[in-house]
């Protein structure tokens, strides 16, 4: 029986995977610039952690949690998202009472049962950041620059930021009653209504062409912002333009889940087709309240780990292969498999990725492994080199050969690479 892997599901291996970790660096990189530190918490959560943090009415919460009962009886579901676990952990752990904002990051894989398609799997992944605690338009522009620093790291180019502002509860439910009576006059069918019912904003998430027709003259939720939500929104505006980061207002830009408030943001590459975003965020001035926190702010980003690959490669960007071989060491023979193992581990220790030709490929055969693997040098050991106590150290990049003491190869690298 072969087996294959569960539908949907992102894998990585070489030498993809490569560029898959380096990536991975990067934006760790960035956040750590920021001051953002890990935050590691579980892959499964309680069931009810979503649907409060989340929102019921969400297509995430609703229709594409992977939910089942544990052995105790108790509802678990695999993460769907990032946000709710920290600020679960952060109010469990009381790092809101230390020093503010907690500024945290996190990378890993996260489940959504969505029908699969390129750029959209039922396991990603997503790097994100976390700042809670303190509100400050400065901190909205500070987020939305670590994604952007990152993806410049990364040699990105070719993606728009769009930003929003959803302003604060009472805007919200001012919007919500005003687009709800719009909506009961627009003639839509049923089950279109019954959705808008539970939550009006979704409609502008409605991809069918006669929808956004019937809904082109909606009120927005722009036209409802208090004068501190503008002037809040015009802050982070400022503070983007200071900082040179470009964007555009999108003031139809709505997030798929209920927890934002305030600032929200989209980074939407130009080259991935239907799946484009590959970073989402925003203000959720209410979730740690509504989690059985403090009444405290806070602002991050989900970004698409999967996504920024595909938009690299949709870029050409050259990623180089981070693993490289510095020694490949071929032993000829039973008894020079000992030493070559000995002379493996040395090397390793001495800070050189070392690697063996295993089995029993002979010398041509494992000749052109190193090749493959594009090793920068070679060590044959065969009878001679055991009895005398001194090999030939092949540079792969001009086949030059060196004479080295065996029991001192590893200062000899060191004096060949000027490590
Ligand atoms: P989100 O917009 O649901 O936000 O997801 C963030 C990013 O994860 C998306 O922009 C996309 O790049 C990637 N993503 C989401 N679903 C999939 C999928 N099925 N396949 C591949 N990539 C996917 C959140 O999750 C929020 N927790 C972000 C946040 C953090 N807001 C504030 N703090």
């Amino acid at each position: 029986m072969k087996f294959q892997a569960p539908k949907g599901v992102s894998e990585y291996f070489p030498p993809r995977s490569s560029w898959f970790e380096r990536v991975i660096w990067k934006l760790e990189e960035s956040a750590l610039a920021a001051n953002y530190r890990l935050i590691e918490t579980p892959i499964f959560e309680d069931t009810e952690l979503f649907a409060r943090g989340v929102g019921e009415t969400t297509d995430v919460v609703s229709k594409e949690m992977y939910t089942f009962e544990d052995r105790g009886g108790r509802s678990i579901t695999l993460r769907p998202e990032g946000t709710a676990g920290v600020i679960r952990s952060i109010i469990e752990n009381g790092l809101d009472r230390g020093q503010l904002p907690v500024k945290v990051f996190y990378t890993g894989p996260f489940f959504r049962a969505e029908r699969p398609q390129a750029g959209r799997y039922r396991q990603f992944f997503q790097f994100g950041i976390e700042a809670v605690g303190v509100d400050d338009p400065a901190l909205d522009a500070e987020v939305i620059s670590v994604a952007h620093l990152a993806f410049q790291k990364l040699g990105l180019v070719d993606y728009q930021i769009q930003i929003n502002s959803l302003g604060d509860q009472e805007t919200r439910s001012r919007h919500k009653e005003a687009l709800l009576t719009f909506l009961r006059g627009r003639n839509l069918d049923q089950e279109t209504m019954e959705r808008a019912e539970k939550n009006p904003l979704r409609i502008f998430d409605d991809k069918r062409g006669d929808i956004q027709k019937k809904i082109e003259a909606a009120p927005l939720l722009s036209q409802f912002l208090s004068p501190t939500s503008i002037e809040k929104f015009q802050l982070v505006k400022n503070y983007l333009n200071q900082l040179q980061i470009p964007f555009a207002v999108n003031d139809r830009l709505v997030r798929g889940l209920d927890y934002y408030t305030g600032t929200t943001f989209e980074f939407v590459h130009n080259r991935l087709g239907a799946q484009s975003t590959i970073c989402g965020g925003g203000r959720y001035d209410g979730l740690m309240e509504t989690l059985g926190g403090q009444a405290l702010s806070g602002i991050g980003f989900g970004l698409g780990i999967d996504r920024t690959l595909l938009a690299l490669e949709s870029e050409g960007v050259e990623l180089t292969d981070r693993q490289y071989v510095d020694i490949y060491i071929i032993p000829i023979g039973e008894t020079s498999r000992n030493l070559a193992l000995e002379l493996a581990v040395n090397c390793r220790r001495g800070g050189f990725v070392a690697d063996i030709a295993f089995g029993d490929r002979g010398l041509k055969g494992s000749m052109k492994a190193a090749d493959k693997i594009a090793a920068h040098f070679v060590l044959v050991l065969g009878d001679d080199e055991l009895s005398s106590g001194l090999g030939r150290l092949k540079r792969m990049s001009d086949g030059e050969e060196f004479s080295v003491s065996l029991t001192s190869l590893v200062e000899e690298l060191r004096a060949f690479t000027s490590r």
